[in-house]
């Protein structure tokens, strides 16, 4: 199969985030990959062979990946963000990151701004959680089993305050995934997470609710596309690819 090829015969909607995984990375054959939230590594797994893994959790669970080439850091990624060897861990320009860590948008939103500090002109940026099924599982108090917390905030401020970004919301289950492209070469350091906007951006929407989503309009707060195999290959870089190999 071609690199860029979407392969499913028709175009049914991914039914979880995994099997959306799963075609990020059969398109986008990464060299590097960086996943903030390991947990038992089950996103881990379904990266290829030729691909180089940095993962970060304070507490990463199970009995290690097998892969070829793999690193677990076992800290915050506020802590992980602050050392200066990440570039050497990854060994090269960072090509796909997966933000699935601390589910407060806050931190989410730290996140993807301490990623953008290693990303390149073609790097994607997926961020977890970012489509709230209720108000209640998406407190920032956790009260359930599934808990995307208030990350969808994240998405709605990277879309408001940084329109430099391509920020879109695929809809696949259990609770969405966002896909951010459009960084520019090298660091972006008025862009960071110290950068002056970030504060005030968080204040902004700190207490915003499910229902104050709800009453902005979901669809245009989010960006939310189906989440198709047609619709992740437009937003991936490249474009859409139309046809089979
Ligand atoms: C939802 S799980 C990750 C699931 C995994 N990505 C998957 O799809 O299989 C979230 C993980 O984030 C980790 N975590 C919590 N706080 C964190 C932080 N500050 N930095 C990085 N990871 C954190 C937790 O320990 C937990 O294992």
């Amino acid at each position: 199969m071609a690199p860029g090829t979407v392969t499913p015969a028709g175009d049914e909607p991914y039914p979880t985030y995994f099997h959306l995984l799963v075609d990020v990375h059969r398109l986008l054959r990464p060299r590097t990959y960086l996943e903030v939230g390991v947990n038992e590594g089950h996103s881990l797994a379904l990266v290829g062979p030729a691909t180089r893994i940095v993962g970060v959790d304070p507490e990463p669970k199970g009995d290690g990946l097998d892969h070829p080439d793999w690193t677990v850091v076992p800290e915050t990624s506020e802590a992980f963000f602050g050392r200066s060897d990440v570039p050497e861990l990854l060994g090269g320009p960072l090509d796909l990151a997966f933000v699935d860590g601390l589910h407060l948008f806050e931190v989410a939103l730290a996140d993807v701004l301490a990623v953008e500090r290693l990303a390149h002109p073609g790097t994607v940026v997926l961020v977890h959680d970012v489509l709230p099924i209720d108000a209640e599982t998406s407190s920032r108090e956790r009260s359930t089993a599934v808990w995307s917390g208030d990350v969808w905030k994240t998405v709605v401020l990277l879309r408001r305050h940084r329109p430099d970004l391509a920020v879109t919301t695929l809809d696949v289950g259990p609770t969405g995934m966002a896909v951010i492209t459009g960084f520019a070469a090298g660091t972006a350091v008025p862009w960071g997470p110290d950068a002056a906007w970030v504060d005030t951006a968080v204040a902004e929407l700190l207490s915003a609710d499910h229902g104050d989503l709800l009453a902005m309009g979901l669809e245009d707060a989010l960006g939310v596309v189906p989440g198709t195999p047609t619709e992740l290959s437009r937003l991936l870089p490249g474009g859409p690819v139309t046809g089979p190999a």
